[in-house]
């Protein structure tokens, strides 16, 4: 068919842990031409606890398509140029819902909640590390609150009406991709509860060889296979949207926001690393289609299968996401909670967009400088300690505030270069990191990140890596992306400090980090 000036159009839903977006792009070109964004709140009943309104999560991404199909008639674009859309989502946040009345049965438990911590526990001691070591071979994931495995277990077990709902058979669960394809499809009226095999590698329940719900992760967790979506490729059509004004296109694409990001900073070869500095701070290292476990406290996980009859190509991936409320604020810049504590907790800052500029006032080896390790909540990868806590070494009387706010964004470069150097060990060496994600935006940290790390990191200059990617497998399913598009524009930080310097910080570094790990809540 005819199309207007941009050719076919691919749109993509991206729904992170802070905000709802749906991006159009035009597929013959990877550009922008119009999107929607909406902040999602995020909800702590108790103590470790994160929840999020499904149905709020739902009704954000009606509205982001609607208003963004309304953007594209006002740019005198006609919006049935979109021929598809992907999605991609904020992974193991878990929902579970009613199908007879699509009403949710719970709030979402986002994947920083750790009220699972006793079930981890308790698994750890009934079972055994034999069992235990078994459930990290087939998922690729260590037992951890993280997951999805034990976030449905801890509904299955807690909430009377999941349990009517299973009795009943009409309980449906999922990943927040299920959710909303699910209801994007038809809901009660026939939509389609599939999940893709990213977001299924992140439940803990799938099997990294066979891709499909594994019978014995099931039996540990105590799942019942009924209730769980059925698992598709990353790049296929699982249905179509039934109403608003994209009704009848075909939903193409699916991917986990990292995976997705991955597609989308093209990091489609073996070796190819990207790092998403957004509300967590994710490296994922494409490793082709070998399955490596990790000896150093890395994940295995699904990368993409790019349509139902494509090879799966996996990754090893280091979360060092965080210290949940201090550390991911840290590294978010439009609605960070870490660097929303130094704002709001500590009263450091006024506006979060002062970090770069209040950093760039010191040195690292000014005599008021600092160390610092955001374990608000633990460390993940390559730690795994959820006993560790946040640390502050080397305060002096002539620390300032921004030392502190240095020491913050100087965290976040040592714990990724924790990241690549067990990245290193289990697989070779990076040659350079391409950057995304909100906090990317912040030249400091890039310059920081680079000097830490010893390598060029690569920042695009379109940064919305996630929501390409997601547009990238959708186009593809389609027939309508090229299957090769030139380099994306970027800026490149080099590292400016000499070996010797970055070896004195490293040390420094790890000696504050010994301590952290030293403290047991
Ligand atoms: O594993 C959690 C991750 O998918 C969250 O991503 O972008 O919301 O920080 P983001």
């Amino acid at each position: 068919r005819e199309f207007g000036k941009f050719g076919p159009l691919i749109g993509a839903v991206d729904e992170g842990t802070s905000n709802v977006k749906f991006l159009v792009f035009a597929a013959n070109t990877s550009e922008v031409l119009t999107y929607h964004q909406i902040t999602l709140k995020r909800f702590s009943p108790q103590e470790g606890w994160v929840e999020q309104d499904a149905l709020e999560i739902l009704n954000a991404v009606l509205e982001c398509i609607e208003v963004t199909t309304d953007n594209l008639r006002k740019l005198d674009i006609n919006p049935e140029d979109v021929v598809g859309i992907g999605i991609t989502n904020q992974r193991e946040t878990t929902i579970v819902w009613n199908s007879i009345t699509g009403q949710p049965l719970y709030s979402a438990i986002v994947w920083l909640d750790v009220r699972t911590a006793n079930i981890v526990d308790e698994l750890t001691k009934v079972k055994g590390p034999q069992c235990v070591n078994a459930v990290t071979q087939t998922s690729g994931l260590p037992l951890s609150t993280y997951f999805s495995s034990v976030k449905l277990k801890w509904l299955l077990q807690n909430v009377p009406a999941v349990k009517d709902a299973v009795r009943a058979g009409e309980c449906m669960a999922g990943t927040v991709d299920s959710w909303l394809i699910w209801n994007l499809t038809g809901g009660c009226q026939g939509g389609t509860h599939v999940t893709d095999v990213t977001n299924a590698s992140r439940t803990q329940l799938m099997s990294l060889r066979s891709l499909q719900w594994d019978k014995g992760l099931l039996r540990f967790f105590d799942i019942p296979i009924q209730i769980l979506p059925k698992i598709k490729s990353s790049a296929e059509i699982y249905g179509y949207i039934s109403s608003g004004s994209l009704l009848g296109v075909p939903i193409a694409g699916c991917l986990g926001d990292q995976q997705a990001a991955l597609v989308g900073q093209g990091c489609m070869r073996f070796g190819q690393v990207k790092c998403t500095f957004g509300t967590g701070c994710f490296l994922l290292y494409n490793t082709g289609d070998s399955i490596i476990h990790s000896q150093q406290g890395l994940l295995t996980t699904v990368a993409y299968k790019l349509g139902p009859d494509a090879p799966p190509v996996y990754a090893l991936e280091g979360s060092v996401a965080i210290a949940g409320k201090f550390f991911i604020s840290l590294i978010r810049l439009d609605r960070s909670d870490t660097l929303q504590w130094l704002r709001d907790g500590l009263e450091l800052i006024t506006d979060i967009q002062d970090t770069e500029a209040l950093a760039s006032e010191v040195n690292d080896d000014d005599e008021g400088s600092i160390c610092f390790v955001p374990a608000f909540n633990g460390l993940y990868s390559p730690y795994w300690r959820k006993d560790a806590r946040g640390i502050m070494c080397g305060i002096s009387e002539k620390t300032r505030r921004e030392h502190i706010v240095r020491a913050a964004l100087e965290s976040v470069c040592h714990q990724t270069r924790s990241v690549a150097t067990a990245m290193t060990t289990d697989c070779a060496p990076l040659g350079r990191l391409l950057a995304d994600g909100g906090m990317a935006q912040n030249t400091l940290l890039m310059q920081m990140q680079a000097d830490i790390l010893g390598i060029p990191v690569i920042r695009p200059l379109m940064m919305e890596s996630t929501a390409l990617g997601a547009a990238i497998v959708a186009g593809r399913a389609l027939r309508v992306w090229p299957t090769s598009t030139p380099c994306p524009p970027a800026d490149t930080f080099i590292p400016t400090i000499t070996s010797e310097e970055r070896d004195i910080r490293r040390v420094r570094w790890e000696k504050a980090l010994k301590r952290c790990l030293a403290w047991t809540s």
